[in-house]
């Protein structure tokens, strides 16, 4: 593999990425508590530490908000693919967010309490049967549990270490870690507003995150039903003709995955279209002298082998080929990760 091969390690567009984010972050916080502090609070601040408490929360909520934007814009159009790139930064980032938010409580509301301030946190509230005056902490509580074991995770020792399937799946908890700060708002300050600024952000944010997820769905779903040929031996990948020098076609198997065709220099060649650092996809980065660089962080394989060259050791699976006169088909059943096959010809002139 070439020396630009810098998966995660610092890089300008990342320094640019954290740049504009922590921009971002600052804005908010200005905004929400010196330029125009009347606007987002929900009331007139008691003082400032719950001032500060709020604009952390607020600022903690649009964070997420965008976090869970970002993956379903991905997937509805490609140009978003960049943001991707860097949503392990802005995760972290709102853990720092929120935990400063909490503090703030803490160290406010609970602090003069007979008991320890934590305890006071977790047992002076216990009208679980009450909407009203529903103890709605414990959904941020929950909330934050999650974001302090995703960031603590999200590094790709841990990925590495737990597997990226194991991985995944606890990253999914970002949705009812989601859904907690829903509860958290929605039963906490949303019961008790004078200012209703905060209200449309809040709803039209979360609104916003369900309709992305809800069209993103849709729309792998009507291209998974337009691809699925379930129980086939061979399946039709597309004509000759349909093939660019350097760029792949994708192809859903019946169980689920994807392969990536490449043609490169006349010749086909398929592995599997999810990278191994964290399932990017493969089929959309581009082919030169026989590799393929993964688009989100850019890992690198030899679409002949599926091997990131040395001294890189990640493989993907591959798959065989063959042609059916014009039409190029793919055996469903993946080869083990890095095992080499033989580019297949295409003939002359079928190329565009
Ligand atoms: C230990 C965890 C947490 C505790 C104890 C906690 C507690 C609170 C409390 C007491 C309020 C009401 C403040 C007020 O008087 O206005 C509040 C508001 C809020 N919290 Fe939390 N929270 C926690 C975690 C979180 C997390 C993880 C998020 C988001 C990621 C979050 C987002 C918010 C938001 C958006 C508000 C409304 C802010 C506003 O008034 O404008 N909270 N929280
Ligand atoms: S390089 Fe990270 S997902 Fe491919």
């Amino acid at each position: 593999m070439s020396v630009k091969y810098t998966p995660v390690q610092w890089n300008n567009n990342k320094w640019i990425y954290d740049a504009i984010m922590l921009a971002g972050v600052g804005l908010f916080l200005y905004i929400f508590l010196y330029a125009a502090p009347g606007i987002l609070s929900h009331e007139r601040p008691i003082n400032p530490q719950v001032h500060n408490a709020r604009a952390f929360g607020a600022c903690a909520f649009v964070m997420m908000t965008v976090i869970l934007c970002i993956g379903p814009l991905a997937r509805l159009d490609e140009r978003f693919l960049p943001l991707l790139y860097n949503r392990r930064h802005f995760g972290v980032m709102t853990v720092f967010v929120a935990i400063t938010h909490a503090s703030y409580i803490v160290d406010w509301y609970f602090a003069f309490s007979m008991s320890n301030k934590y305890e006071a946190l977790l047992f002076a509230n216990t009208s679980y049967g009450q909407l009203k005056g529903f103890p709605f902490e414990a959904f941020g509580i929950f909330a934050l549990a999650v974001l302090i074991i995703l960031a603590a995770t999200s590094h790709d020792f841990w990925m590495k270490f737990l597997s990226p399937p194991v991985w995944k799946r606890i990253h999914y908890l970002i949705y009812p870690a989601y859904l907690a700060v829903v509860a958290h708002v929605s039963l906490g300050i949303l019961q008790d507003q004078q200012n209703h600024a905060f209200t449309w952000l809040f709803a039209g944010g979360a609104l916003t995150v369900g309709v992305l997820h809800l069209l993103a769905a849709l729309k792998e779903r009507a291209r998974d039903q337009a691809l699925s040929v379930a129980g086939a031996d061979w399946i039709d990948v597309a004509g000759v003709d349909e093939f660019e020098d350097g760029f792949a076609k994708v192809r859903l198997l019946p169980d689920g995955d994807r392969v990536a065709v490449y043609l490169m220099d006349g010749k086909l060649s398929a592995i599997s279209n999810a990278c191994a650092h964290q399932n990017g996809p493969l089929g959309e980065g581009r082919v030169i002298d026989c590799l393929v660089t993964c688009p989100w962080h850019g890992f690198q394989y030899d679409v002949r082998s599926g091997r990131s060259p040395a001294p890189f050791t990640e493989m993907v699976p591959t798959y065989n080929l063959r042609l059916q006169g014009q039409t190029v088909q793919v055996d469903p059943k993946a080869n083990p990760p890095g095992t080499p096959v033989d580019p297949i010809a295409i003939p002359q002139g079928a190329v565009t």
